[in-house]
């Protein structure tokens, strides 16, 4: 603060704070009542808030009701981040407008006061709904507030049932769709089937495979029927060629040791060589009996060599028929090979178009199959959303929470308050105890003024608290200006300005004229001749306190208008004389610093001990800095407690000091009794200590 640093700081006790919330009980108390106030104003005309709450079970997927055929739709997932995906698409889904839009025609909402007059009724709606799912659980908890039980109810519910409604038309609709779709690709698959069979019809009669494997077995037959011929024929050609070649060469003999065996089955052959080995035999006996040249014998020869010639031509005829068989084999076997390869061709062709076939049956199965899984299942209309809890009409309101409201208006109050009062005390500046001006201004302490009170006996009305030292001198107030003076006089001592004393305070109202009344008062009690001197000729008093005419007074002698004799009042007082202020004058500055202001001092000097000065403040006009640089008499300070800040009688101080006024210390008037922690104790030191001063 200010003037913190001049004395140092207090020891702040917990006792301080005590004090400055007793000081500052009414900041407290009356925040913490317009708090709790209004938080239970607010509370209770608020129209109560009722929630109801739904709860519906989203599961994975659908229930199993064709134990073999699985859901064409597939709803939901296992996995994990999937679920939380799927869980947070349904609250979107409950939330939706669409949904909300058909709760609001259902219940008939447009003629709901809340709905027709919002801008957007459907925000309005949705504005009332909760979706939450519960933790680790296919649960969504739908919750509706609403100003009345019922519509909380009836809302929960039906965005619950819409939701679920509509999660089943969509799975219907998905299974029509699938079943569609189905119905399209049987059309598609039959017309497949019935192509491809055509087609390996077409192909198997067009190249006549009746049986294909019959066939197959037929040529492989006929086949090895025609090599078996062909290796025959052709043995027989070799035979045949070497028993002709043999023959061709003229190796007869050897010839015919050989020839039985070719000539199994061949008569004439046969005969020729029965016949050449007759022959044979007739030439060995005939080589007995004649000599070579031997008619008989040429003839014989003759009939050999014929027989020779003979068998060489069938034998070529013979050898020439075997080729030709061979030859003919050889070609009719080369055919039915071809044959043989040309049906295998054939036959696998026509596997491959009756496998393309049999496919296409399979598929056409399928979705024959599928089409009639599908058809069931959405006959049954499989739903993986049902309704858990409906939500009831709820008994007690979720808001306001009066209980809590209160608590906390009256926690806020509380604490409001205090803090406000810290603050306010923070804030502060203004004085409050002796304590303080000894602290924050180096300046002496003549003594406190506590406040006065009516109190009905002494002080009757306002205007007997002036006078207190008169009326009621035995009061803790009339104590006060007595120790004032006691110290006055005491700091005084005998010295030549000790005659006049100014008082004097900053600003109005501070209890200036007050504190120059009992204090004349006071020391005329104590036997000195006092005169008091209302020299505030701005907003003069003391005539009004003393009942007193104001039609002469020190303006009028100043001016020169009256004698001093003719402006002195007496009181009645003991040893009080008064000079009210006079006619109001324009210019009392001027006056007061004119010659025949010394004159009136040497005047008052010389016929009372003690001049007593009333003045107005000091830091709006100059008139007490004049007065006490003319007169030269010493100051009192008046500073009201709670009012004249540190930094106001610091100002006012400076200014004194500047026409090297002598301030004779300061006078705290006004102080509170109840809120000061310093007055008692002092009184009651000077009450049963002092009792000489007790006049
Ligand atoms: N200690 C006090 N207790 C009660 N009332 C007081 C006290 N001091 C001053 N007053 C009242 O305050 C008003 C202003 O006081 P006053 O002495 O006229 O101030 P100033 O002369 O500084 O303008 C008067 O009505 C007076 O009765
Ligand atoms: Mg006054």
């Amino acid at each position: 603060m200010f003037f913190q640093s001049e004395k140092g700081q207090k020891d702040i006790h917990l006792k301080d704070y005590l004090f400055i919330l007793l000081n500052r009980k009414w900041i407290v108390i009356s925040f913490f009542v317009f708090t709790v106030t209004a938080v239970s104003f607010a509370t209770f005309t608020q129209k109560p808030v009722y929630r109801a709450t739904a709860t519906v079970v989203v599961d994975a997927e659908t229930p199993n009701v064709l134990s073999s055929v699985n859901e064409v739709v597939r709803l939901g997932e296992s996995n994990y981040f999937a679920y939380r995906d799927y869980m947070d698409t349904q609250k979107e889904i409950i939330k939706s407008r669409r949904n909300a839009h058909k709760v609001f025609k259902k219940l008939r909402l447009s003629s709901n006061k809340g709905y027709s007059s919002a801008k957007d009724p459907l925000e309005e709606l949705l504005k009332k709904i909760k979706v939450e799912s519960i933790r680790n659980t296919r649960i969504l908890e739908i919750s509706a507030d609403d100003t009345d039980p019922e519509m909380a109810s009836a809302l929960a519910n039906e965005f619950a049932r819409v939701y679920s409604d509509s999660n089943l038309a969509l799975s219907v609709k998905t299974s029509g769709n699938a079943e569609d779709w189905l119905k399209k690709e049987l059309q598609v698959q039959e017309k497949k089937v019935r192509d491809s069979e055509i087609e390996a019809q077409d192909y198997k009669e067009k190249n006549d495979l009746i049986s294909a494997e019959e066939k197959t077995n037929i040529v492989s037959e006929a086949l090895t029927k025609i090599n078996g011929s062909y290796m025959e024929s052709q043995s027989r050609r070799i035979q045949m060629e070497t028993a002709y070649r043999a023959i061709e060469n003229d190796k007869g003999e050897l010839l015919l040791d050989n020839l039985p065996s070719i000539l199994n089955g061949n008569e004439s052959l046969q005969q020729l060589k029965q016949d050449y080995l007759k022959q044979e035999a007739l030439l060995m006996e005939y080589e007995k009996v004649y000599k070579g040249k031997h008619p008989k014998m040429i003839t014989l020869l003759g009939q050999i060599e014929h027989l020779k010639s003979r068998i060489k031509n069938e034998l070529e005829s013979q050898y020439n028929v075997a080729k030709q068989e061979e030859i003919k084999f050889k070609s009719l076997l080369d055919e039915k090979k071809k044959e043989a390869v040309d049906l295998e061709r054939k036959t696998i062709n026509y596997n491959a178009l009756m496998r393309g076939v049999d496919i296409n049956r399979k598929m056409l199965a399928m979705v024959l199959n599928r089409l009639k899984e599908t058809s069931i299942s959405g006959q049954i209309h499989a739903n993986n959303i049902r309704i858990q809890d409906i939500a009831e009409a709820p008994k007690d309101p979720i808001k306001p929470k009066k209980k809590l409201n209160i608590a906390l208006g009256i926690i806020i109050g509380l604490f409001g308050g205090v803090t406000l009062a810290f603050f306010k005390e923070y804030m502060d500046t203004s004085l409050k105890d002796q304590h303080d001006i000894t602290q924050f201004l180096d300046l002496p302490i003549l003594g406190s003024v506590p406040r006065i009170k009516i109190d009905r006996k002494n002080i009757k009305r306002k205007g007997d608290i002036d006078r207190v030292v008169d009326l009621d001198s035995d009061s803790i107030a009339a104590e006060a200006y007595r120790s004032i003076r006691t110290n006055l006089l005491f700091s005084l001592g005998d010295a030549d300005f000790s005659k006049s004393i100014i008082v004097t305070s900053s600003v109005p109202r501070e209890g200036k004229t007050i504190t120059a009344v009992n204090l004349a008062m006071m020391i005329g009690r104590s036997g000195e001749k006092v005169l008091l001197v209302d020299s505030d000729m701005r907003k003069p008093r003391t005539h009004s306190i003393f009942n007193l005419k104001n039609q002469a007074g020190l303006s009028d002698f100043l001016s020169g208008a009256k004698d001093f004799d003719s402006i002195l009042n007496y009181t009645g007082i003991d040893n009080l004389s008064v000079i009210t202020a006079g006619v109001i004058s324009h210019r009392p500055a001027e006056l007061l610093s004119s010659v025949n202001m010394k004159v009136f001092l040497s005047r008052a000097s010389s016929q009372f001990s003690k001049i007593i000065f009333d003045t107005p403040p000091i830091t709006l006009v100059t008139d007490a800095s004049i007065l006490s640089n003319v007169s030269g008499a010493g100051v009192i300070l008046v500073a009201e407690s709670g009012r004249t800040t540190k930094e106001l009688l610091h100002n006012s101080k400076e200014l004194l000091k500047k026409v090297n006024a002598r301030i004779i210390g300061v006078v705290l008037n006004n102080v509170s009794l109840t809120k000061s922690g310093y007055f008692y104790p002092q009184y009651y030191y000077s009450k049963y200590y002092n009792p000489a001063l007790n006049k």
